[in-house]
């Protein structure tokens, strides 16, 4: 009879949960969202650069979707590595009440979970805290570790879920919430975040902030540092480092004529003003779209606009990713897939069909050799993150099959459909989080049925939900690259020396194709007759110089070892670092060597790129 009982609650709780996680589509957060919604953030926040610490309260507004029968008053937040001081609840009546909270052990990719029960539905919660060094999702640098070396600088990284690591919040992208903030910093430096930043405002070290649109928590962004404002257009400007300032303005003065080419394509601008933010090296990412204020990396400032699609990347996510929202991770492609198709859109419009048709073929290639080395299951669309932390669990696949998913559908279709179809898109979710399944009945509703007999729900689901490439991939051809091969071959057959190799006028995306389609057996006088002729190991491009010295490691060429540890020691962009201290650790020298020049370049870099690294050398 126990057993009967026991197991019968067993079935009871099985079926609870099913139906509880049949709303709550993100395993990535501990927050009850399916109960209760915050609406609006409040942050009072003191930048302590002494203890790498932000102290103060954040105040959580928020609506409840169940009613307060059987004691549904718990809120649970996220957070990792936080000090809670106090919690307070707001009831009814508008009064605040001290209440208790719970804290529980931290899990290693989710962080801790927060109960506050206060027993009744609180209107809103102001918890005062404080983030510690540990935080995963700031970076704190000293003087010595930025450009100016005067001043120190940090620098949030939220994008997937450590916004928890320094504000108490339900960390998904399925909620989405308006914040105001007040920064209080050293006076000697100017606070930014994905708000309402104004270019004149004066430094004094108190700092006011609103964002009035909607956006899920991994979008809250803050930067502090030595500072610097220039104009680009009216509603465009940079906020770089004084020494950094004009070589950003000059690689980046396209920014204006991107907006408006994506305006043409897919629909207004609906942020207000698009700034950009550049990092120190250190900067984990190439960018990341935090709204009105895009975080970009210094690597991509290679002094001839050559990887100006990043800034045209982030500022697709103004539409993609920031308007229309992922709501879980799982969903990434969603993010990512229509960011990378809308990014070469603007590219086309900009520079050209040679360059975006050149940029496809490249990120196509490098698809297919990633795949080549994937776990089959980690190449589906509609990821299976399988709990691991998302930061390791993402690759190319988002992005470029994601990309040629929407290549497809718009050959298939035609441009004048299928623009109209994306621009809709946009439109009916603005301000909206979803997930595939949802993407699938709209693109049902609105292409794939709309106009019948072009592309199968067969093929539809084999791009979303089945591995690797379709037969039926777009395979995108570039005529630049095609004289690349031929100046390849005649390089290996022998017919011609590097010196006499016809590349006059080839653009950085040429020789990205020429280094990554030499053959892997090429003798050290091939490749260094190839540097000799070209300067690769020394290159100022940070692209080409990563293509070359995983091409030289993969080869045995010797003589990249000092440009390759500089090379590592100052740049923390993980595309860039990882792949070269991966192959490195394939060999017992290479490991050593690249033990030792990680011991130089670890504290500069940022607590990802550290975990990464670490596990890879461990
Ligand atoms: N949103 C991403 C960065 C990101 C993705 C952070 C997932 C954390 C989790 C950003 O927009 C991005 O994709 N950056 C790329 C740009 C490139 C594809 C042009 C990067 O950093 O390399
Ligand atoms: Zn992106």
């Amino acid at each position: 009879m126990k057993i009967l009982i026991s197991r019968l609650l067993v079935l009871v709780c099985l079926a609870l949960s099913f139906t509880a996680s049949a709303q709550r589509k993100d395993d990535y957060t501990y927050a009850n969202y399916d109960q209760v919604q915050m609406s609006h953030l409040y942050l009072d926040l003191a930048v302590d650069f002494q203890q790498k610490s932000l102290s103060g309260f954040a105040e959580l507004d928020f609506d409840w979707l169940v009613e307060d029968i059987e004691g549904q008053t718990a809120i649970i937040l996220d957070t990792r590595d936080l000090v809670i001081d106090k919690v307070l609840a707001k009831a009814n009546n508008n009064h605040w009440y001290a209440v208790s909270h719970k804290l529980a052990k931290r899990d290693p990719v989710l962080g801790a979970k927060l109960v506050v029960d206060p027993k009744f539905q609180a209107k809103a919660l102001r918890i005062y805290y404080h983030s510690t060094a540990k935080a995963s999702g700031l970076q704190w640098l000293t003087p010595e570790q930025t450009a100016g070396k005067q001043k120190p600088f940090m620098f949030s990284q939220n994008q997937a879920i450590h916004a928890r690591s320094w504000i108490p919040i339900q960390d998904t992208p399925a909620v989405r919430i308006t914040y105001d903030a007040r920064i209080t910093t050293p006076t000697d430096v100017l606070a930014v975040m994905s708000a309402n930043n104004e270019p004149e405002t004066e430094r004094d070290g108190d700092y006011y902030f609103t964002m009035p649109q909607k956006i899920p928590p991994y979008l809250i962004a803050i930067g502090v540092g030595d500072l610097e404002f220039a104009a680009m257009s009216d509603i465009t400007g940079i906020y770089a480092e004084p020494s950094v300032l004009a070589s950003a303005v000059a690689e980046f003065d396209d920014t204006q004529a991107m907006i408006d080419a994506t305006e043409k394509l897919f629909g207004e601008y609906r942020w207000g003003r698009y700034d950009l933010l550049i990092l120190p090296p250190s900067f984990p990412f190439g960018g990341m779209e935090n709204p009105r204020l895009s975080f970009i990396t210094p690597t991509v400032i290679a002094g001839d606009k050559s990887l100006v699609n990043l800034v045209a990347h982030e500022l697709a996510h103004s539409w993609s990713g920031n308007l229309v929202t992922n709501e879980s991770w799982r969903d990434l492609w969603l993010n990512e897939g229509f960011t990378s198709y809308v990014e070469n859109r603007i590219m086309e419009e900009v520079f050209g069909r040679d360059r975006a048709l050149m940029e496809q073929a490249l990120d196509a290639q490098g698809l297919s050799f990633a795949i080549a080395e994937m776990a089959p299951e980690d190449t589906e669309l509609y990821l299976d993150l399988a709990g691991r932390d998302p930061d390791d669990a993402f690759s190319s696949v988002p992005y470029t099959k994601g990309q040629l998913f929407l290549i497809y559908l718009e050959q298939q279709f035609g441009r004048d459909k299928f623009d109209k179809f994306i621009r809709q898109y946009f439109d009916s979710h603005a301000f909206e989080s979803l997930g595939t399944e949802s993407f699938v009945d709209y693109v049902k509703a609105n292409l794939i049925n709309k106009y019948p007999n072009i592309v199968s729900e067969q093929q539809l689901n084999e791009w979303l939900f089945e591995q690797g490439l379709p037969s039926f991939v777009p395979r995108p051809k570039s005529n630049a690259f095609e004289l690349v091969d031929g100046q390849i071959q005649a390089f290996i057959g022998g017919s011609q020396t590097a010196q006499q190799l016809n590349t006059n006028i080839w653009t950085v995306h040429q020789w990205l194709h020429f280094i990554n389609n030499l053959p892997l057996d090429l003798t050290e006088q091939q490749m260094s007759a190839l540097d000799n002729a070209y300067g690769f190991t020394n290159t100022a491009n940070a692209e080409l110089a990563h293509a070359w010295y995983l091409l030289s490691l993969r080869t045995g060429y010797q003589a990249i070892y000092p440009a390759m540890e500089r090379y590592l020691v100052t740049i923390g962009r993980r595309k860039l670092i990882v792949p070269l201290y991966r192959k490195l650790a394939e060999t017992e020298q290479g490991k050593a060597w690249a033990a030792k020049v990680y011991l130089k370049a670890r504290p500069g870099y940022h607590p990802l790129a550290q975990g990464t690294v670490d596990s890879i050398l461990r």
